[in-house]
């Protein structure tokens, strides 16, 4: 055994200080890690997995719209977790962010990149992390196309041999591993990090690490994983989770019927077709001859004229959706009015605040 022992690891920092330009536009009105996840923001989640593996301390490593994290989440104590927020007042980056943000001097700190959404095992990465008397240990996934992420490369035995992120176009690339963005540090390590200046924890820390010998591990699990980083991203993850693809700790707000999670306070209107999947928010109503779903997200307080047609879509709070008009696998944020009979296309994104005139059509 090593310094620490297995009720450790009972800490986590979650790095939310990114701005999440590529999932623009539907970051200029809402920080990425509280972007609704089947009207859940999206730290929501995170914080349940963690809570679900005992690990109940909570810091949030902020530097950005700080106050629509703050707003989302409060102190959560409604979720089971202590949160703490500490603010950045220049981006530090991802290793300037932990260091700045973790106030263990002893024991292992789970980090978290903010974006990630995963049913992944925390307990059985902390125990892969003692048995192998690991000082940094990665999860790591496998995706198709990996030059986007941090490569990684290990040796039979898991310990890590190599670390590359976002390798450029005209470098090779041998292996489909990636840093899957959550890692267990032995917090004695985090004084390796320079202050004063932003300080990547993928390009300096990691490879520094391996360089120097200090011994680090990846942990390859199967679990279900997605950075929810685009447009195309956000999609997917709550199409998924709707699917049932992730064993998450907690279901979907609402109560189930048939396959749908409807809040209590929701209203569809007797001839109206709810087809599941889908989840209705606090106060959704949705008028005669409508039809949502399936794999539909309606947020709170949305409203859904008569004979309209919502499938594949998430559309966030205070929508207004005019009678008869069509919306198709299709993201549509808070605020946004569409007039009757309107079409708004597969692909297509609609920024909070914006309008849909009468019969007009967006396309992606
Ligand atoms: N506090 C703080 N300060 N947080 C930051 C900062 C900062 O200066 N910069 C980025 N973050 C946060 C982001 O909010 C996000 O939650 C996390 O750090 C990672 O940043 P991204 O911008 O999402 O990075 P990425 O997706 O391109 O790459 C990272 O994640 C991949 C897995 O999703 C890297 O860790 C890759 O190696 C990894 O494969
Ligand atoms: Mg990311």
């Amino acid at each position: 055994m090593g310094a620490a022992s297995l009720d450790d690891a009972t800490q986590a920092v979650i790095l939310a200080g990114g701005q999440g330009t590529r999932l623009r536009p539907l970051t200029l009105a809402r920080a990425k890690p509280v972007v609704p996840v089947l009207t859940r923001p999206l730290l929501g989640w995170q914080l349940a997995l963690l809570r679900a593996h005992g690990v109940t301390d909570v810091i949030l490593a902020c530097s950005y719209r700080v106050e629509d994290v703050r707003r989302a989440l409060g102190e959560a104590e409604h979720l089971g977790v202590r949160l703490r927020y500490v603010i950045e007042a220049e981006p530090l980056g991802t290793g300037g962010g932990v260091r700045n943000a973790a106030d263990l001097a002893r024991g292992t700190v789970f980090v978290l990149n903010g974006d990630v959404l995963t049913d992944a095992d925390l307990s059985a990465m902390r125990r892969f992390h003692e048995e192998r008397g690991s000082r940094t240990t990665i999860f790591l996934t496998r995706v198709a196309d990996p030059r986007a992420y941090g490569l990684v490369e290990t040796e039979a035995d898991g310990r890590l041999r190599r670390f590359r992120e976002k390798p450029g176009p005209e470098e090779p690339v041998e292996t489909d591993t990636i840093n899957a963005g959550i890692y267990l540090l032995d917090a004695a390590l985090l004084g390796r990090i320079a202050t004063g200046r932003a300080v990547s924890i993928e390009r300096e820390f990691f490879p520094a690490l391996i360089a120097d010998g200090v011994p680090c591990y990846g942990w390859a699990a199967s679990a279900y994983w997605r950075d929810i980083g685009s447009p195309a991203a956000y999609r997917e993850t709550q199409r998924d989770l709707l699917l049932g693809r992730a064993a998450m700790p907690v279901a979907p707000p609402g109560d189930e019927h048939d396959g749908c999670w409807v809040d209590t306070t929701a209203h569809v209107a007797a001839g109206a077709h709810l087809v599941a999947p889908s989840v209705l928010g606090r106060g959704v109503r949705v008028g005669i001859g409508a039809q949502i779903g399936p794999l539909t997200v309606l947020g709170e307080e949305t409203r859904i004229g008569a004979d309209a047609r919502v499938t594949g879509s998430v559309l966030w709070e205070r929508v207004t959706v005019g009678p008869e008009a069509v919306l198709e696998d299709c993201v549509i944020g808070a605020d946004v009015d569409i007039g009757p009979q309107a079409r708004v296309a597969a692909g297509a994104i609609v920024a909070s605040g914006s309008s849909v005139g009468p019969r007009a059509t967006v396309t992606a």
